[in-house]
């Protein structure tokens, strides 16, 4: 049976090789939602009760969330199915995103059901335009 030092290497080499193939995959230059999204058009984002702002290379989506399953176990992957299905999340009751809760959780932490995030999802100060940009590349609109 494998110790939970090599579980835990198992499951390392396995994030970082998934991390490897997103990488992998660039972004057309005029897709504004994939480059917020992998990071390479950054958005200026903090922590809930923090003003300072964070280092643009903390903030990219693609270091905490995927956009396949299997999730990361740190953070939900956003895939159109768990976007947009009514899902219980949190605890709270079933409910789904569109354009403008996906926004407002951007910018205030809150999901669809009004629950807060856990204050490892930073706030960001994300136009309507960037926004309207990385909800069609998440959703594949
Ligand atoms: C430092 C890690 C981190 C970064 C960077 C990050 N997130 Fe998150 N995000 C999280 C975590 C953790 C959660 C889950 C919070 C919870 O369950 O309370 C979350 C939750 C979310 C949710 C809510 C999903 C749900 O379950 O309702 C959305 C939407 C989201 N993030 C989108 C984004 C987008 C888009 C970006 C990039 C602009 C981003 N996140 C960047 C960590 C991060």
């Amino acid at each position: 049976m494998a110790s939970r030092f090599q579980r835990a290497a198992i499951g390392l080499a396995l994030v970082t090789a998934a991390r490897l193939a997103n990488a992998a995959q660039p972004c057309e230059p005029a897709d504004l939602g994939c480059s917020i999204f992998s990071g390479q058009h950054a958005i200026p984002a903090h922590l809930r009760d923090d003003d300072r702002p964070l280092p643009a290379w903390t903030t990219r989506c693609i270091n905490c969330h995927t956009r396949t399953e299997p999730a990361a176990a740190f953070a939900p992957s956003l895939t159109p199915a768990y976007l947009l299905g009514a899902t219980s999340r949190r605890g709270g009751p079933p409910s789904r995103y569109n354009a403008v809760a996906f926004c407002r959780a951007l910018k205030d932490g809150a999901d669809p059901a009004g629950v807060v995030l856990r204050k490892s999802m930073p706030h960001y100060q994300i136009s309507d335009i960037e926004c309207a940009a990385l909800w069609r590349f998440v959703t594949n609109h």
